[in-house]
């Protein structure tokens, strides 16, 4: 249920957060990972595709899986729910979309300058020297579930391309996570849509925004780790829920 409180709130704030995760891009066809059934983790191994080990081991294995899951992003289209949080940074003086996505629907969808948390899949970098490697578009008909695929060399250091994604075990990127947390610590209202808030950092963002004084809503159709810490959890696909709050706070339509 939104209710007017929460609407009058939002509809006051200077300083909004998006936080964003999975389930923001599940209605664009994109795959959540622990949703049971559909969740990546419940069909892949991420101790096989998402480590610096599993890399090193097998290389070709993890990067064919990204470049699978590059494919299918590629393929999919911004939701309802990436174009209303695009549309609200219009009725905020301050919006900042941070989300947990590999993915560039966000980007796509209108939002701009999104915090990617956990690195990008169109953003591969040498594993040696660091140097950033634009790709093509994946070919039609080369990848797919479970293909092996070499990585490219680095034309730099010939070093060995990786994709752009943080994995298990490895750090956020700094520059990102010190933006996250100042946003966080400044807004006076923090969603946090399509989360199951249960890897962190990222999941103690929710915490340092209530605890520095904003509300907070979270928009998720299932239970989570936050159900009850939070001001206001609004029960919904993402896809529903934004678009309704867009209309409702500020009489706009997408
Ligand atoms: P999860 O798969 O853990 O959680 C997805 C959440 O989205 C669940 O709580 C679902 O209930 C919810 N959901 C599903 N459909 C939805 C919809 N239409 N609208 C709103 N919510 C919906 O994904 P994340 O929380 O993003 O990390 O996972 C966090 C991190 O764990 C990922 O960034 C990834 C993963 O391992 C790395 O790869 C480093």
């Amino acid at each position: 249920m939104i209710c007017e409180e929460l609407l009058a709130t939002v509809r006051r704030a200077n300083r909004v957060v998006v936080f964003t995760g999975a389930g923001v891009s599940a209605e664009s066809g994109v795959p959540t990972f622990r949703d049971a059934q559909t969740g990546l983790w419940a069909k892949f191994d991420p101790t096989e595709l998402a480590t610096p080990d599993a890399f090193h081991r097998d290389p070709a294995l993890v990067w064919g899986w990204y470049e699978w899951r590059r494919a299918a992003v590629l393929r999919a289209q911004p939701n309802r729910a990436h174009r209303a949080i695009a549309a609200m940074a219009r009725h905020v003086p301050t919006l900042t979309v941070i989300t947990q996505n590999i993915d560039d629907l966000h980007e796509r969808g209108g939002s701009r300058e999104v915090v990617h948390l956990h690195g990008r899949l169109e953003r591969p970098y040498c594993n040696q020297c660091g140097e950033v490697r634009t790709l093509a578009p994946p070919v039609a008909g080369v990848t797919g579930e479970g293909r092996r695929m070499n990585p490219p060399t680095c034309t730099r250091c010939d070093g060995r391309v990786r994709p752009g994604v943080v994995w298990f075990g490895e750090s956020l990127p700094e520059r990102e996570w010190f933006a996250a947390k100042k946003a966080a610590s400044e807004c006076q209202v923090f969603f946090c849509v399509g989360t199951s808030s249960l890897v962190y950092p990222p999941a103690s963002l929710p915490r340092i925004a209530g605890e520095a004084g904003a509300a907070t809503i979270q928009v998720n159709p299932s239970p989570t780790e936050m159900d009850g810490e939070v001001t206001w959890d609004i029960l919904g696909a993402a896809g529903s829920v934004m678009p309704e709050i867009l209309k409702r706070a500020w009489d706009a339509n997408l």
